[in-house]
């Protein structure tokens, strides 16, 4: 592998429709991190969405579909690594070993599950409860230092950090004994803002813009043609004053916020540099601004998707390709894992990795 100074890692579950939110919080952003001096890698992480029943079918359409959403998007399969989880078996494995670094106590504190288990917890499955030392397992099996995500994935990250460390500490010895710098897991950086890191519902801007809103007019659809897209952004929903001159009289007006988040995500600027432009517009001027930088910038990737969902064969092969790089790396880091902890391995010793 060429010495890059970075390591670029994230995911995206393969579960349903992708929408305007995961695009400018997690897809355009891989796109830009690509242009830094970084290997990335971008997963679709499949054994994630199986925390939550998954029709087999429909799983397997949408992990395609993620994937053509990557590549529609502009991110390049031959200088990043695209691929899905489960074709790499290291994630599993290195997540066994984290579930015995990880404590229960810290589990317990994941948001997340609560939420997502709701009031029937008995009932969730043992994998929703562990999804968290899953996602570090995918960060740490190539010592990311790196990690885009949106706001919500903030504590994930941090337990992240915490198994690291622990097994830094907890292995300390062993690692040294086996010829590796004391960090042997990076301490991974979370790389969470941008203008759009909070995308809301058109409908209702205190919401999360979301796949399981039960109103389809809620969200725009990465797959959504030009005219359902211009037409979203006429009918969100809005105050009626005009939009202020300043980004503070946004504060207490959350779709106008949004709206203004959305123009700033699209166009690569800042809400500042938004409202220099269109303080004191009304929103009939405004909406319509928003809807044509919308459909210029989403239509295009709406129409790739669908050139690239209609040859699932090309995208397997990318996802073969991207799968077969990603272990050959994370091959490296178990190695040295299965060292660290003690366990017998039936090949020689790797070298020290990096
Ligand atoms: N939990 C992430 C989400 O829902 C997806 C994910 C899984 C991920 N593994 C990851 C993101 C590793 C970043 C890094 O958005």
């Amino acid at each position: 592998m060429a010495a890059f100074t970075e390591l670029v890692f994230s995911g995206v579950q393969p579960t349903g429709n992708l929408h305007l939110g995961n695009y400018l919080g997690a897809v355009k952003r891989f796109v830009e991190m690509q242009e830094r001096d970084a290997q990335c890698l971008y997963c679709v992480v499949d054994m994630h969405a199986i925390t939550v029943w998954q029709d087999p079918e429909a799983l397997r359409g949408q992990i395609r579909e993620v994937t053509a959403a990557f590549l529609a998007a502009g991110i390049d399969p031959k200088r990043s690594i695209v691929f899905n989880q489960s074709q790499v078996p290291q994630h599993a494995e290195l997540a066994w070993v984290f579930n015995c670094v990880a404590r229960l106590g810290w589990l317990n504190r994941m948001t997340q599950f609560k939420e997502k288990a709701g009031k029937d917890r008995e009932n969730a499955s043992i994998g929703l409860y562990d999804y968290p030392v899953l996602m570090a397992a995918d960060i740490l099996a190539y010592r990311a230092t790196h990690v885009p995500v949106g706001e919500d994935q903030k504590q994930h990250l941090e337990l992240t950090r915490d198994i690291a460390q622990k097994f830094n500490t907890d292995f300390g010895s062993s690692i040294a004994a086996h010829g590796h710098c004391d960090a042997f897991f990076p301490i991974t950086e979370p790389l969470i803002g941008g203008p759009a890191a909070r995308v809301m519902s058109l409908r209702d801007g205190t919401k999360k813009m979301s796949k399981s809103d039960p109103s389809d007019n809620a969200r725009i659809n990465l797959t959504d043609e030009a005219d359902t897209i211009a037409q979203k952004i006429r009918r969100a929903k809005t105050d009626s004053d005009p939009l202020p001159s300043e980004v503070d009289g946004l504060k207490e007006r959350p779709e106008a916020d949004n709206l203004v988040g959305i123009y700033a995500a699209l166009a690569g600027i800042t809400r500042e540099d938004v409202l220099r432009d269109f303080g004191g517009a009304q929103f009939s001027t405004f909406k319509p601004a928003l809807a044509d930088l919308a459909v210029t910038s989403l239509a295009p990737i709406a129409g790739e998707m669908r050139r690239l969902t209609a040859d699932p064969g090309h995208i397997d092969a990318v996802l073969a390709d991207g799968s077969n790089r990603a272990e050959t790396i994370a091959a490296q880091t178990l190695d040295a894992v299965k060292d660290i902890v003690g366990f017998v391995r039936r090949g020689p010793s790797l070298q020290a990795v990096r």
